[in-house]
């Protein structure tokens, strides 16, 4: 019998739909929101404004797309946490009342687990699908750490960050530079017509599998106000290098702790997954790292990286085959500590 789910992502400054037929995307709607283009980063009261502008039309058009009727949903699936309380809180209240009023099961993700649960997703025919145990990086705005996934919802975090994501260094090394918001994916297009050997920083030393960016972040700060007292054009004239040093030193310091990680625990099926396994650096640099390493390889595909609907569906769909159904009573949480993951 097939299983229809609803999935829906409101955690931060994206509303999204997605429908699932078992664990392939019939559809996947993605509503940004350019309302905080202009303040240079999300503005929790503006998302959850947005969140509720936008919620009814995704999910209407992701029925429309996916040509189902609601009637035929198994299951609702939402993200409980973690991310920005008013964001959670529309996508979760409207999760539960689909799920009262169509008399169907509410199922609650969690959005880092999600992110991982992606790699489950087949809607291409020749997707290559994680064998147990794999590692995965998952990087995102709020998030870096290198997981240890034994099963689907077994999984323990190796290392993570002490202080900023990898995404929010991405991001404010954007913002330094003055570029637009959301910095990550800019910064990115840029380099790549960037020499990444121009500029040298500084990458932390860490122990454990644990990582550290605010001290990158200072130096591109105090490297950047040095220059321009002598250049004020110092960032027009090396933008893309500048771009290509910074996105090479980030990707060098995650992928040297991955390696470590690979090392120590002896596997050799490793994922990315989270907003910042989009970056064209990070996707080259887990190839070459694969060949060097002889590991099986993982990366999402874009439309899966950033944040989307289709992965709590497909983490949804896991649950409700293990009929792990939701109260109508829990309440979002909005950091990870909450949970194991
Ligand atoms: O997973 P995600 O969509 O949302 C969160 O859960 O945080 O990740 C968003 C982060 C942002 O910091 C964004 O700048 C970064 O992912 N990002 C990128 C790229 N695309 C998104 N960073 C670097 N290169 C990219 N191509
Ligand atoms: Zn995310």
């Amino acid at each position: 019998m097939n299983t229809f789910i609803l999935g829906i992502e409101s955690s931060c400054d994206d509303t999204s739909a997605a429908i699932l037929c078992n664990t392939r995307v019939l559809a996947n709607i993605i509503a940004n929101q350019d309302v905080h283009k202009k303040y240079g980063g999300v503005v929790p009261e503006l998302a959850s404004r947005a969140h509720q502008q936008n919620i009814i039309p995704v999910v209407d058009i992701a029925l429309k797309e996916a040509k189902i009727n609601k009637n035929q949903l198994h299951a609702v699936a939402y993200t409980r946490g973690p991310g920005l309380l008013g964001s959670l809180l529309v996508g979760s209240s409207f999760a539960k009342a689909f799920a009262l009023a169509s008399g169907i099961k509410l199922i609650e993700v969690d959005h880092m687990e999600a992110h991982i649960l992606a790699h489950f997703l087949t809607d291409d025919k020749d997707k290559n699908i994680p064998e147990f145990p794999f590692l995965c990086l998952t990087v995102s705005g709020g998030h870096t750490q290198i997981v240890k996934v034994d099963a689907h919802f077994e999984m323990e975090i190796l290392g993570k960050t002490i202080d900023d994501a990898a995404g929010e260094t991405f991001d404010k090394a954007a913002k330094i530079m003055g570029l637009p918001y959301p910095g990550g994916p800019v910064l990115d297009q840029l380099a790549k017509d960037g020499n990444p050997e121009a500029f040298h920083f500084p990458e932390p030393k860490m122990s454990n599998f644990d990582y550290s960016f605010s001290g990158l972040k200072t130096s591109i700060l105090y490297f950047l106000r040095d220059h321009l007292k002598t250049d004020k054009d110092f960032i027009e004239k090396n933008k893309a290098d500048l771009c290509a040093s910074i996105q090479k030193t980030i990707v060098s310091i995650l992928m040297k702790k991955l390696v470590l990680a690979a090392q120590s625990t002896g596997i050799k099926h490793i994922a990315i997954a989270g907003g910042v396994s989009a970056n064209s650096g990070l996707r080259a640099a887990m190839l070459s790292a694969g060949e060097k390493h002889s590991w099986h390889v993982y990366i999402p595909k874009l439309d899966y990286s950033t944040d989307n609907a289709a992965m709590i569906a497909i983490a949804g769909y896991f649950k409700y085959m293990k009929n792990e159904i939701a109260s109508q009573k829990l309440t979002p949480y909005t950091r990870q500590s909450n949970k194991t993951l």
